[in-house]
């Protein structure tokens, strides 16, 4: 007979599964640029880590932030930074709010220090009630409740919540409370990161190589891979514009955006607004940033967290150069533009 799930198992075996996990962290936790072992964490890692973190990949992380600590080494560095060359260090890796807050943060950082609990790291820009746990728990070794996706996974199946997302999140959360370690608090977060991304993944989790397995009421039933349960989501809603690649002489003409909205801040191919209905071809060319023989030259895709994207790519040249920010058309690796504008930007050079 196969074991019912017992959510008891684990309420009463709280310190025999913290000292599993830590020893399985001590073991087999993921070396990351931003994690030290056996030292006092740096806090300037650690905050910058976890704003890159913010809803992005571990792979897609590293590189960036070892291009910004060796661009901008410590905190007053990156405060005394013009705002526009950290914005173009950061295209490409998505949410861009997060670089105009990145900046403002690092210069409250630089002038009063750095916050010496969870409720100050809270009061800073740009720091969410998980970021503020994140940093609190790694850099300053407090034992805040840290819960990201990854760890509400883990303790959906741990606990075999029946619950669905996002309603069962607070249930999720005082699991995640009750088992939150006094002891190296900082490693028990990175832990149970660690164990969510590489072994409680969430297609196939390899529970045979789990230190949690024993007390684990999803993987004693055989369907972990069930867990968390989730609410069916309504379909992304669609949008459609029309960027343009206007060139003169090898150059290319960019718009900075504006800094309230999407893409606040960054470079930009000046691009019609982007909306639900069809834009018609005389309407494309109406909101032209010149007159000229504008031609469509393909269509992008990208999908951003509230809406999918296809946006129209148009070429034409001008002889007579408006006003503008113009960039090489050979060096537009390194205008900082957005990845939907980089995706945009490539188009247009095939064609010339
Ligand atoms: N995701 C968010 N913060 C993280 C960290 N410090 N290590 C690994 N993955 C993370
Ligand atoms: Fe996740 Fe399986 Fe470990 Fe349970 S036993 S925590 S489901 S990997």
């Amino acid at each position: 007979m196969s074991r019912a799930p017992d959510p008891l198992n684990v309420v009463v075996n709280k310190s025999a599964i913290r000292r599993a996990l830590l020893s399985w962290y001590d073991r087999a936790g993921r070396t990351l640029p931003w994690r030290v072992r056996d030292a006092p964490a740096h806090p300037y890692r650690v905050w910058l880590s976890e704003i890159m973190l913010q809803q992005t990949t571990v792979a897609a992380v590293k590189p960036y932030f070892e291009n910004f600590l060796i661009r901008w080494p410590t905190v007053a560095a990156l405060a005394g930074a013009p705002r526009d060359d950290v914005l173009a260090a950061w295209a490409g890796l998505g949410y861009y709010s997060r670089a105009r807050n990145l900046h403002a943060c690092a210069q409250a950082l630089a002038a009063n220090g750095f916050p010496t609990d969870e409720a100050g790291w809270r009061a800073l820009p740009g720091i969410g009630p998980y970021t503020a746990a994140a940093i609190a728990a790694i850099a300053l070794d407090q034992p805040a409740n840290v819960v990201d996706g990854n760890i509400e996974r883990v303790m959906a199946r741990l606990f075999a919540v029946q619950a669905a997302l996002p309603g069962a999140k607070s249930a999720l959360r005082a699991h995640a409370a009750s088992l939150v370690s006094l002891h190296r608090p900082g490693d028990w977060a990175q832990a149970l990161m660690d164990l969510g991304a590489t072994i409680c993944t969430p297609r196939k989790p390899a529970c045979g190589a789990c230190p949690l397995q024993r007390w684990c009421a999803a993987t004693a039933a055989r369907d972990a891979e069930t867990y968390p349960r989730k609410a069916v989501k309504a379909a992304k809603p669609e949008r459609v514009g029309a960027a343009y690649f206007l060139t003169h002489t090898n150059h290319v003409l960019l718009v900075r955006r504006p800094d309230k909205g999407l893409l606040g801040g960054m470079m930009a191919l000046p691009s019609t607004a982007w909306r639900a209905e069809a834009w018609s071809e005389p309407e494309i060319i109406a909101a032209a940033p010149a007159p000229g023989r504008w031609r469509k030259l393909g269509v992008v895709r990208h999908v951003f967290t509230h809406f999918g994207l296809t946006l129209e790519v148009w070429t034409a040249s001008t002889r007579a150069k408006p006003e503008g920010a113009w960039r090489a058309i050979t060096e537009l690796d390194a205008a900082g533009l957005p990845t939907v504008f980089a995706k945009a930007a490539s188009l247009g050079a095939a064609a010339t």
